[in-house]
């Protein structure tokens, strides 16, 4: 059965999907970036993350190919960049902009990129309501949001409607643990680790993982997946944009790390203060 993670409002949402952040912008050719993201949804990565701002739209694009006859089994995520996000009129444009691209009608979840420059968060909120309303988007999140804004953002009218929380979190940079993370678990919001893999393929060289990865028989990316995934509560977005990784990658979903594995993480990749 496929792994869930279950959403502030009550619903599920996959526990591993796949990030987009540099696909269709000339790393790997556009073919094997679209097989990856095929082959990602065939092994229950079901779950897509993009971004109007990813390759200026080429992302989406590329994403919009991937889930074509089979939009309602990819739970799709987008984010909207906060220049756009100024008032309601700037907000629907943005995201009928990136429905298109997408070739949809709806938004699982519609994220705020980041929150710069957006000092009020009630027209945001009021905005991202209505578009649930207009049936654009079905719930929506923040990203890059610490314990202040979400503190705020839990004082602003329907704010409790936030659905997750979008961070940067890996063995690499285990920072969000200090506040975050543990705040975030005691109001029942759930994060979305971007990043598990620390933004690169250098991971590989780290001995450490490569040992745990053995005694699995995965690569070690499953392993710095699956330990981003531990806490039942945040579910991954490793981005690969070849197939032969993102079948690495979905091994994290076969695994359980034991007390041991964690210990040893713990000791190589020490919670810095
Ligand atoms: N909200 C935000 O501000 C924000 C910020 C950053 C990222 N994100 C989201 O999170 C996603 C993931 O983050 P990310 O792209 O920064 O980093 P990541 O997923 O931690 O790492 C991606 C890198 O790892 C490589 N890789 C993937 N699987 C591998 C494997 N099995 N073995 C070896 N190398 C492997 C990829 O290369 P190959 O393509 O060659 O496999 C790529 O270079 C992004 O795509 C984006 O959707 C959001």
């Amino acid at each position: 059965m496929e792994k869930q993670i279950r959403l502030a409002d009550g619903r599920y949402i996959p526990a591993l999907g796949m990030g987009s952040w540099h696909l269709a912008q000339g790393r790997h050719p556009i073919s094997q970036e679209l097989a990856a993201l095929k082959r990602g949804l065939e092994l229950n990565m079901s779950l897509i993350d993009t971004a109007e701002v990813y390759g200026n739209g080429e992302s989406e694009i590329l994403v919009g190919k991937a889930i074509a006859r089979q939009r309602d089994d990819v739970f799709l995520v987008s984010k909207i960049a906060p220049n756009n996000a100024g008032n309601l009129e700037s907000i629907k444009n943005a995201c009928i902009q990136s429905l298109s691209r997408l070739g949809t009608d709806y938004l699982d979840l519609y994220l705020l990129h980041w929150r710069a420059g957006i000092r009020q968060l009630d027209l945001l909120v009021e905005s991202f309501e209505q578009l649930k309303r207009e049936g654009l988007i079905r719930a929506w999140g923040v990203s890059n949001f610490g314990v202040r804004d979400m503190e705020e953002l839990l004082e602003t009218p329907n704010g409790h409607a936030c659905a997750i929380n979008q961070i940067s979190y890996s063995l690499f940079d285990r920072a969000a643990e200090h506040r975050l993370i543990p705040w975030s678990q005691q109001h029942g919001i759930p994060v979305m680790a971007y990043s598990p893999l620390g933004s690169s393929s250098q991971f590989t060289e780290e001995s450490v993982l490569e040992r745990i990865a053995q005694k699995y028989a995965v690569a070690p990316s499953a392993i710095a997946i699956n330990w981003s995934m531990r806490n039942g509560m945040t579910t991954a977005i490793p981005e690969s944009g070849t197939p032969a990784h993102i079948e690495e990658n979905a091994r994290a979903l076969t695994i359980e790390l034991d007390e041991q594995d964690l210990a040893l993480l713990n000791r190589s990749y020490p919670l810095l203060s």
